[in-house]
This record gives structure tokens, C-alpha cells and sequence, in this order.
């Protein structure tokens, strides 16, 4: 059933029109904001009345008066007064709420409503590096980018992923070099039975590989300057070295697939798009800005200039867009990514989910495309994100000072899950607690990514993520699963809602929240904030708990009561579950 605007409107977005029509007919429309906001003092308060009073020169009391006068009591609003300096106190009937609640359970989208006017987004995310381990700052760009993928998607945004993978570069000349000079390196028995095995043993291969090779080319002049002539040959695309290179990236696929099904997120191959895709729009990018005057050469290097990037000395540091050897780097494919995904994909926004201390690199670019005419203004944005930080506050690092592995992490979150559900639930065979074990581990993994605002570093503490107190998405999983038994006893049929039955205090608060999900997530949409997602779903299972524990389900005093209440229960639940699947997060039906 398609969302009807009308229905997934929410009361909050009703009252907050209502309120703006009873303002003074003549009030300007730029002042009209009635800052209507949930409250502890009555279901829903307006503030606005207080600024508009101050630029009408009014008095904001009268003026709050006026609103109250003009906006009678009808089937939405049970209640209005002038409370405090000027703030209107808004009180809504149960049977509004009720209403509004039942029309969204009926809808499978709960109500939330398409995007007015959607566009395309490009979204650049996952992008590990060929021949090497992923680590925790991949972790970040793949749930985030999932995640910001999921919730644009479900607002009918149309989403292209790409994976800009690093696999182009130099180091390739010295592991095809290798390869060539010793042509079985990679090779092995049959594989192993599942893709995360099969992508250990890979990444195993790789490294052996890696070690090897670079271990030569440090120790053997000869080998070294093979392996540079054989860069050379590689860009100008010889087809044995093309064929050694797509064994290596293939290895490395199946590596980062491995990864993928342990987080439990889809990257399908299509979208793997790594900087080799850009290689024949690179002489164009150079041809472009140099004739257009955009980019200028500066001792033989391409180079683009900003009037506030300097080094430390004061001078001016450049874009480099080609290097003086001829060679092209990373701003150059980023460069040709950016034509492409404007000018072919048709993208109205490219978004870029990157760690932020790629920040000025991004920037460099964004203003070299646009000075180019390749990027509108504002079309480009980049997701910057933190850094992962160990519990001494440190970028997370391995004892040895190493980066940590991904995997390493993830099994590690499983493991620790798997103590807490094995305590929680007795009656689950083993089969059952390996796959809740993954699910609350991997789950908690991305949540404490995805609650923390993106930008802000976080300590990576597996205990606090896993616990079952406190903001973390096992709570969340309870919450749900406890729900579920209620389900398990009462049976699958589907809740009547009797509108005229009242509602309790902690029905109300419950209800109200529910009645958010559809803003919520427009605004998560519109401003790329996952944790606001993560927050609102927080609180909907936080304003569960008191629910539950006043207001009982099964044993309710009237049938009406009961119907009520389960309906409140089915809703809090589908709620959770399509919150926690936007963010890449399962709910099992028991915990
Ligand atoms: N592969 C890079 C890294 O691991 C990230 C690529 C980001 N995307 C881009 N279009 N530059 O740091």
C-alpha cells in the first residue's frame, strides 16, 4: 500500500500547521515559525511566539493568547493554554493519537513518507585497498555508507554505490614483477567451504605474496627497477600484466567478500568500481584543466592553486593533478570519478563517506571540478568521519603498533556476544547461539559506530557495546525480542485499535514517540545523521521499558485494553525493526 501524505503526515507536522494559521493574518512568512516541540509540560509546546513577539514589538503573552484564542479545541486538540513568558501548551486527544497510529500501522512503511523531489546520489564508500588487510577505518566507511545508503534508498532516493577501491598504483609493478618471476605464488588447493574461509586463505596468499616481493625490491636493485619498468608496461595496458593484475585484485575480492559476510552488509560486485575504472579518463582531466588554465605546471608537476592552502613555511600547497614524471595519483582518478559520476551517472549529489583526515584532499578536489565546470556548487559532500580509538585514547593500534584487523575485531565482538547470549537464553541449541552470537556481536559493532555523531572519535570498547544496559543495540534487541514472546503468547492476529479507550502516561509517551518515526527519519535523510536514527530508536525502547512495566499486555483489565496495547506493542516493534535494518542491524525474535 503506497504511503498517503495525508496519513504519514505526523501530529507534530499538523499541530505545527495549525499553529502557523493562527498566527496574526499579517505576520510575514519568512517570521512564521511556531518551534513547536514535544515537552515534559504537556504533549507538544510552542516557543516561536516569543521571537515573533520581540520583532512584531508585540507582547509575546497577548500574542501567545491570540494563537490560544484562535485555535479551539477540535478532534486533534484536547487542550491549549499560554503558559510561562509566551509558549503555547498543546494537549492532544488519545483519540487522535490512536487514529494517527492506526492509519500508519497500515501502511507497510509505516507512514514514512517518499522524498518530495528525489534525486540521484553516487555514494562513494567501502573502499579497502587491493593486497592489503582491511581495518577499522574501513569498518566506519562500510557501515556508515550502508547505512546512509538504506535510509536514502527507503525514502525513494535512487542510490549508485561505488566501492572506489584502491587498485591501481605502484606497488602493483613490484607484485606483478613478483608474479611473473615466480608464476605459482598464488597458486593453492581447492578452496575452502565458506566465503569467509575461502577470503582468510586469500588475504593469507596476498600477504605471503606482498612480503616476498617487497622484501626483494628492497634488497635487489635489479628486481627494483623490473618492477618499475613493469608499471609502465602495466598503464599502458600489456596483457600479461593485465592478467597478473586481475589475479591479484580477484584474490583481494574474495578477501574483501569475506569480510562483507562476516559484517553482514551486501556489496555487490557491479558497484566495486576502483581507481583503474578512471584510467582512460585521466589524459582528459589533464588536457581539460591545463587548457582551460584551472590547472597550471609548476616544475613539470600539473598543478591546481588555492589562495588558503599553505604548508607550514606559508607557501602555497598545490593539488597535484600529475606528477612530473608523467605519473597520475590519487587526485587524479578522484577527478575522473567526479566527470563520470556527474556527467554519465547523472548524479544531483555525490557523497563521499571518507575518513576526515582526507578532508583537505576532498576540498582540493570538490574545488578543482567545480572551478572546471564538472561540479555544481554543493553537489559534492564529503561524510568525513573519526577515528577509531583504542581505550588509551590512541588511534587503535595492535600492541606491535600495527593497525588492527578487521576480522580480528569482528570475531572478537561474536565471541564476547556469545557470552551474553548463552547467559541470557538457556534453551538454545548451539547452532541457535552461534547465529544470535553473530548477530548481537556484529550488531553492536555498527551500532556504537552508527550512534556516535559521524564526526566524533570513538573508543572501540567491546564491553561497553555488548552490555546490556545503556545505549547500545542489544538493548535495542530486547527490547524487540521481548515484544516478540508477547507475540508468542498472545498469537499473530493483527491488533484492532479501539480509539475511544484513554491512554495511560506511559501509553501516551510511547504513542507520541511512535507518531515521530516518519520526521525522524526525513530529517536523517536530508542531513546524512544515522545516529539521529540510532538516538530516536534508543528512546523508543527506552520508552518501552515503563510501558511494559505499568501497563499490563496479555492481563489488561478489558479486551479493548488488550487490543490497545498489543497494537502498541506491534507498532514499537515493526518500528525497531525497520529503524534497526536501516542501520544494518538484525533483530532475532529471541534473545
Ligand atoms: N582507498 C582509500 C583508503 O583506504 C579510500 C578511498 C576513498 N574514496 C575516494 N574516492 N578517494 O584510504
Amino acid at each position: 500500500m503506497p504511503s498517503v501524505p495525508s496519513l504519514a503526515a505526523t501530529l507534530h507536522m499538523r499541530l505545527a500547521e495549525a499553529v502557523s494559521a493562527a498566527l496574526p493574518q499579517d505576520t510575514p512568512a519568512e517570521w512564521i515559525d511556531p518551534m513547536l516541540r514535544r515537552s515534559d509540560r504537556a504533549d507538544f509546546q510552542a516557543n516561536g511566539m516569543l521571537a515573533l513577539a520581540k520583532r512584531l514589538k508585540a507582547n509575546p503573552r497577548e500574542l501567545a493568547g491570540q494563537v490560544v484564542e484562535s485555535l479551539p479545541p477540535n478532534e486533534e486538540i484536547g487542550s491549549v493554554e499560554v503558559s510561562g513568558p509566551g509558549f503555547v501548551n498543546i494537549g492532544v486527544r488519545d483519540a487522535a493519537v490512536l487514529r494517527n497510529l492506526a492509519a500508519r500501522s497500515d501502511d507497510e512503511r509505516l507512514g514514512v513518507p517518499y522524498a518530495e523531489r528525489p534525486g540521484t546520489t553516487v555514494i562513494d564508500y567501502s573502499q579497502p585497498n587491493v593486497a592489503k588487510e582491511m581495518h577499522v577505518g574501513h569498518l566506519r566507511s562500510t557501515v556508515i555508507g550502508d547505512a546512509v545508503t538504506q535510509i536514502l534508498e527507503f525514502r525513494g532516493e535512487k542510490v549508485v554505490r561505488r566501492h572506489h577501491i584502491g587498485d591501481w598504483g605502484t606497488q602493483f609493478g613490484m607484485l606483478i614483477q613478483y608474479l611473473v618471476e615466480h608464476p605459482h605464488e598464488l597458486d593453492h588447493e581447492s578452496d575452502a567451504a565458506d566465503a569467509k574461509d575461502q577470503g582468510e586463505a586469500a588475504m593469507a596468499r596476498l600477504n605471503r605474496l606482498y612480503k616476498s616481493a617487497y622484501s626483494l625490491f628492497e634488497s635487489d636493485e635489479a628486481f627494483k627497477t623490473r618492477a618499475r619498468d613493469r608499471v609502465v608496461l602495466l598503464q599502458s595496458g600489456d596483457e600479461e600484466s593485465l592478467t597478473l593484475w586481475h589475479k591479484i585484485v580477484d584474490e583481494s575480492k574474495t578477501y574483501f567478500q569475506g569480510v562483507y559476510e562476516t559484517l553482514d552488509v551486501e556489496i555487490r560486485d557491479e558497484d566495486i568500481v576502483g581507481e583503474s575504472a578512471y584510467n582512460d579518463g585521466l589524459q582528459a582531466v589533464v588536457r581539460d584543466l591545463e587548457s582551460s588554465g584551472v590547472a597550471v605546471r609548476s616544475e613539470g608537476a600539473l598543478c591546481v592553486f588555492f589562495d588558503d592552502v599553505k604548508g607550514p613555511d606559508g607557501t602555497p600547497t598545490p593539488l597535484i593533478v600529475q606528477k612530473s614524471n608523467g605519473g597520475f595519483g590519487y587526485a587524479a582518478t578522484d577527478l575522473a570519478a567526479i566527470r563520470d559520476r556527474i556527467g554519465t551517472l547523472e548524479a544531483d549529489t555525490v557523497l563521499y563517506v571518507v575518513d576526515a583526515r582526507q578532508a583537505l584532499h576532498f576540498r582540493m578536489v570538490f574545488e578543482t571540478a567545480q572551478r572546471a565546470g564538472w561540479l555544481p556548487e554543493g553537489a559534492a559532500r564529503q561524510l568525513a568521519f573519526g577515528t577509531v580509538l583504542g581505550k588509551d585514547g590512541k588511534p587503535f593500534k595492535t600492541r606491535a603498533g600495527e593497525s588492527v584487523r578487521l576480522v580480528d575485531l569482528l570475531e572478537e565482538a561474536t565471541q564476547r556476544a556469545a557470552l551474553v547470549v548463552r547467559e541470557k537464553a538457556q534453551d538454545l541449541t548451539e547452532d541457535e547461539i552461534r547465529e544470535r552470537a553473530a548477530q548481537v556481536g556484529i550488531g553492536a559493532v555498527k551500532y556504537a559506530d552508527l550512534s556516535n555523531s559521524m564526526t566524533r572519535d570513538y573508543v572501540f570498547d567491546l564491553d561497553r557495546m555488548v552490555s546490556l544496559q545503556g545505549d547500545t543495540s542489544v538493548y535495542l534487541q530486547y527490547a524487540y525480542a521481548r515484544i516478540q514472546s508477547i507475540f508468542r503468547k498472545a498469537g499473530d492476529e493483527k491488533p484492532q485499535v479501539h480509539p475511544t479507550v484513554e491512554l495511560e502516561p506511559a501509553e501516551r509517551a510511547l504513542a507520541l514517540h511512535l507518531d515521530e518515526f516518519g520526521d525522524t527519519l526525513a530529517a536523517v535523510a536530508a542531513t546524512y545523521e544515522p545516529h539521529k536514527l540510532a538516538a530516536y530508536l534508543y528512546e523508543l525502547a527506552t520508552l518501552y521499558s515503563p510501558f511494559y512495566e505499568n501497563c499490563p499486555v496479555l492481563k489488561a483489565e478489558t479486551p479493548q485494553l488488550v487490543q490497545n496495547r498489543l497494537f502498541l506493542c506491534d507498532l514499537t516493534a515493526r518500528t525497531l525493526r525497520q529503524g534497526m535494518t536501516l542501520l544494518g542491524i538484525r533483530t532475532p525474535e529471541r534473545l
